[in-house]
């Protein structure tokens, strides 16, 4: 199976960026630790992180006959980006939306996905578990 994971904005500070809320590991260290666990070791990953909404567009679409599945953290533009929001729909692989932090339990404005609709499932508040339990749901499904 081959699994594009896409990081949004800021996802690049992992590490120095508010550790309490995100963790001290960084965005490095936090997808090797995916590309070798147990759930990922039958797959071919690519990564990719941008702080720029259509460079996340171009990777979603550039990869879309590579990918059999997403898992996306779209870090802020996951409250307002319907232009990401769009290009997911449109590719039709199955995507993954997950979050370090618990979006629920945060400010007003974070609580509101515009993403979630198009994905299979969201996954929030699990720190980096929530990419796991991203990458064990697409394995369920496309195995
Ligand atoms: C985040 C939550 C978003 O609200 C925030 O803008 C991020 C990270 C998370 O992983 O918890 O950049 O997506």
């Amino acid at each position: 199976m081959n699994i594009l994971v896409i990081n949004g904005p800021n996802l690049n500070l992992l590490g120095i960026r508010d550790p309490e809320i995100y963790g001290k590991e960084t965005l490095e260290e936090l997808m090797t630790w995916i590309q070798t666990s147990p759930l990922g070791l039958n797959h071919e990953f690519k990564f990719f992180q941008s702080n720029h909404e259509g460079e996340i567009i171009d990777t979603l679409q550039d990869e879309r006959l590579w990918a059999d599945g997403i898992i996306v953290n779209p870090g802020a533009f996951t409250h307002y980006s319907y232009a990401i929001r769009d290009a997911i729909s449109s590719i039709q692989i199955p995507t993954v939306e997950v979050h370090l932090s618990d979006i629920h339990n945060r400010e007003e404005f974070r609580q509101i996905s515009v993403i979630a609709p198009v994905c299979i499932k969201q996954i929030s508040g699990l720190g980096k578990d929530s990419y796991i339990e991203g990458l064990k749901l697409l394995n369920q499904l496309l195995d």
